[in-house]
Parts: structure tokens; sequence; C-alpha cells
């Protein structure tokens, strides 16, 4: 295992990303970011310097646990303190699992301004993939918008992050082989459902015809919105682009066909002797039911009636120092009130309240975490939110329509569950995941669509974090840990 050193710096710059020229939040001049490329075991070290002039940032290393490094999992006001301008700060953390996974700016709507790049974990040498392939090639699927980062932060009132990718249908079928970094039982499919910040791995047969380029495809799919698909060729040998193929485009499939959808999610299985299964009980259920409402004008959504409000003092600090005035210490709901919410409809109570409570999870046990999809602010609509948990990787229990009830447990999947980092809830559905709380540190669970967190829609849990060790001041340099490391060198 070796420690690789990268230098990024954080800027803006002009570049024509879609034949528009704007501004972009790069990489060392780069959009998207370098390409992180390390082997199992390896420590990676990246001094992140941010060139920006007014704003702070932070960076998120999607998909890797961090254990014993929470500090480095880049989250502000969760697990350290933004990085000024003109600073340096200096992500150092190994990589325990391979897998395709990449990282991104996890400050206000940085991704959405372009911060993002893929990371790489390949198995060591000499060791072999359950499958056999020739080549590979890496595809980093993101939106991009005309209007700026800022302009979409004050105007806050758009969504749909969300993909499609379809392969030209006829010739390329895709074989699905990995999901999140864990290996899956192989299947076939034309089109790959993929949600933010889910990465997947597909075999594609070059058995077609060499001298042709052919048509690959990406579209949105989350509502009936205009925007045209991404299109871009693919070919075994190097063939002009202007030798379009000789067949149309793919279609995307139709927006509203949510139930294949559903057929996709539920393909995603673990394939055994490759991951390991669940524990078969749990030592505690938390039902989670996100929702939109407004809150004193504003369009926000929250989760149990709280829509989550970023702190000064990153909860890391708060936690580990006990700071008692930091966030708010009362426990959150473990279930959602009132028990008969009408999922169907939109919020009809309107008591959602900002707020900075947090789970308190015991060290090492069993959780169970139920997402319960609901309508939205708007009647009839109930969208796609994939969740992402930060510090873990959790086992995809299962997923049904309607509203989660006691015995519904009966319906888990304990055989042979995917292990994930992000999973979809479907629309006026419910997904369960379980994990164990055996990563000491703070992380955050969230919906991965940029704006719906940045507007609510997300929960911390704290597991061990007696057992932290280490946390760099830098970490801590802001809010009441700041002003506790101060006190501490004026006295000493
Ligand atoms: Cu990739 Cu908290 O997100
Ligand atoms: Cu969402």
């Amino acid at each position: 295992a070796k420690v690789r050193h990268y230098e990024f710096n954080v800027e803006y710059f002009y570049k024509k990303i879609d034949c528009v020229e704007q501004f972009v939040l790069g990489i060392n001049r780069q959009f998207p970011g370098p390409t992180i490329r390390a082997e199992v075991g390896d420590t990676l070290e990246i001094a992140v310097t941010n060139k920006l002039s007014t704003e702070g940032t932070a960076i998120h290393w999607h998909g890797i646990r961090m254990y014993g490094t929470p500090w480095a999992d880049g989250t502000v006001s969760i697990t350290q303190c933004a990085i000024n301008p003109g600073e340096t700060f200096i992500y150092k953390f190994k990589v325990d699992q391979a897998g395709t996974f990449y990282y991104h700016g996890h400050h206000g709507l940085q991704r959405t301004a372009g911060l993002y790049g893929s990371l790489i974990v390949d198995l060591p040498k000499g060791k072999k993939e359950p499958f056999h392939y020739d080549g590979e090639f890496n595809l980093l699927l993101s939106d991009w918008w005309h209007k700026s980062a800022q302009e979409q932060d004050v105007g806050l009132l758009f969504k749909f992050v969300e993909f499609r990718w379809v392969w030209e249908p006829q010739s390329h079928k895709m074989v699905v082989v990995e999901a999140d970094g864990h290996y899956v039982q192989p299947f076939t499919v034309d089109n790959l459902d993929i949600y933010s910040g889910e990465s997947y791995s597909v075999l594609v047969t070059t058995n077609q015809n060499p001298n042709q380029n052919y048509w690959l495809s990406v579209a949105h799919r989350d509502a009936n919105i205009s925007t045209t698909q991404a299109l871009t060729l693919l070919n075994y040998k190097n063939i002009s682009p202007s030798a379009l193929p000789s067949f149309p485009p793919p279609v995307p499939p139709i927006w509203y066909d949510y139930e294949e959808r559903k057929v996709f999610t539920k393909k995603v299985l673990a394939l055994s002797g490759h991951t390991p299964q669940p524990p078969k009980n749990s030592q505690r259920r938390i039902v989670l039911l996100p929702n939109q409402d407004l809150i004193d004008g504003y369009l926000r959504w929250g989760v149990n009636g709280i829509s989550l409000s970023h702190q000064t003092t990153p909860y890391l600090g708060s936690v580990k120092f006990n700071l008692k005035s930091a966030f708010d210490w009362k426990s959150p709901l473990d279930h959602y009130v009132p028990y008969d919410y009408d999922i169907t409809v939109p919020p009809v109570n309107h008591t959602l309240t900002m707020g900075s409570r947090i789970y308190q999870l015991q060290f090492n046990q069993v959780v169970d975490v139920i997402v319960q999809n609901t309508n939205s602010f708007v009647p009839n609509i109930s969208s796609f939110h994939p969740w992402h948990l930060h510090g873990h990787h959790f086992w995809v229990l299962g997923h049904a329509d309607g509203k989660f009830k006691d015995g519904d447990e009966k319906l888990f999947n304990l055989k042979n569950p995917p292990l994930k980092n992000t999973v979809v809830t479907h629309p006026y559905g419910w997904t369960a995941i379980r994990f164990r709380a055996d990563n000491p540190g703070v992380w955050s669970f969230h919906c991965h669509m940029e704006p719906h967190f940045h507007t609510g829609m997300g929960v911390v849990f704290a597991e061990g974090v007696e057992h932290v060790k280490g946390i760099p001041q830098q970490a801590l340099a802001c809010g009441l840990t700041g002003k506790l490391l101060m006190n501490k060198k004026r006295s000493s």
C-alpha cells in the first residue's frame, strides 16, 4: 500500500462546457476535477487549497467510509469547518474498498457549480474481479445548468437531478456487475437507471461492426421536462465522429414509467460469496418521513418535522467536546407524527420547523432506517429521492409501495441484499436499509439532490464519538470549537 499525494486548487474559471462560455468551479483549472486512482489499502493525502476569494469550501469523498478519520469526510458544518479562502486543508484517509467512487464539494451548491471528479479504487495487483473484461472506461454523469449555482441558491426552486442511461437498444446490452463498489448478481439491461450519488459497472461486449459509430445516450426522467438527451459516440476503433451512426439515437424510455424503474431497483442483489450478509435482527428502527413545506414562506424540505439547518460549529467537534449550546441536543423522533400521516397528499398540519437535532446511535448497534416517501408540497407529485449515507455502506433490505407498517419487516431480504451507499426511494413508497453503527464519527444521511439537502432534507447520526481521536485543529477552527481552541491557547 502506498501514500498518494495530490494537490487540489479549488477555483473558478471560464469554460465552454456545452458550447456556452460560463464560469465553472473546478480543480487545478480542470473540469471535472482530476481523476484519483488508487489501490485498496492505499492512503490518499490530498491538500485542498481554497483559491476562491469569498467562499469557503470542503470536499467529500463519496463512498469512502473514513474509518478512523471521520474529520476527513468533508462535510461542512457536520465534520469540519469550511476551508476559508487562502487556506489549505489536508485530507488524509485510507481507501479500504475497491470500486468506482467520486468526490464532490459539500458546501452550499458547490457540486452544482462543478466541483467534482472521479475516484477509482482498484483491486491490489494480482487480484481478479469475479468477471472478465478487456478494457474499461469511466463515465461521470452530471447535470449542467446555464444559470449559476449562486442564482440557483437565491432562487432555489428547481428539482430533477436524475438520469437514465440509454444504450443503443438493438445492439448493445449491458451486464450490470457492480454497484457502489460491491459486486452484484449480474443482470442484463438495455437501459441503466442511475440516480445522483450512485455508481455502477457494466460490461459491454464489442461484438458489433467495428467500422461504425454507436450512440450512447443519457436522459433525465424524473418529470416531464424538456431537457434534451445528452449524446455521445462509442466506437471500437478510431472512427471520425462525423461518421454518424446509420440509425437514429435511442429514444429515452417514457418518464412516467415508474414500474419499470422499480423492477430495475429490485434486480440489484448481492453476488453471493462476495458481500457479507446483514445481521439477522436490528436493535433500533428509525422511520424517517421526509416532506416539503413552507417555513415562514420559504419552501424547505424536512425529515420527521425538522428541516436540518446548518450549524456554525460542526457536529463532530460539538459532540466530541460536549458543547451544550452548539446545537439542540434533544433527540429527534424515531418515527413520524401523526402515525396516520396521509402520504398521498401534500402536508396538512404544517408542523415543519428548522432544527439541529441529531440521532445519537449506540456504538455498534444494528440500526434499520426506513425512508417513507410522501407527496411533496404540490398535489399529485412524489419524487424520486436518492438517499446517501456517509461513513457506511448499508444493506438495502427492501422497497415497496405505500406506507411501511409493523410487520412489513417480513418483506425484508436478509439473504442477498446489496451493500450500497446511496439508494433511491420511489414515489409514494418506502425503502429500508440496515447498518451497524460501528464507525466512530458523525455522519450525514441525506437526499443526494443537492438543492434538497441544501434546503434541509437530511439527518445526522452520531456514533462512538468518544472513540474519535486526533481531530486536526483546522477542522475545529470555527464556531464554538474555534473559541475553545483559542481559550486553550491563551491559558497555556
Ligand atoms: Cu455525495 Cu453528502 O454526499
Ligand atoms: Cu430529494
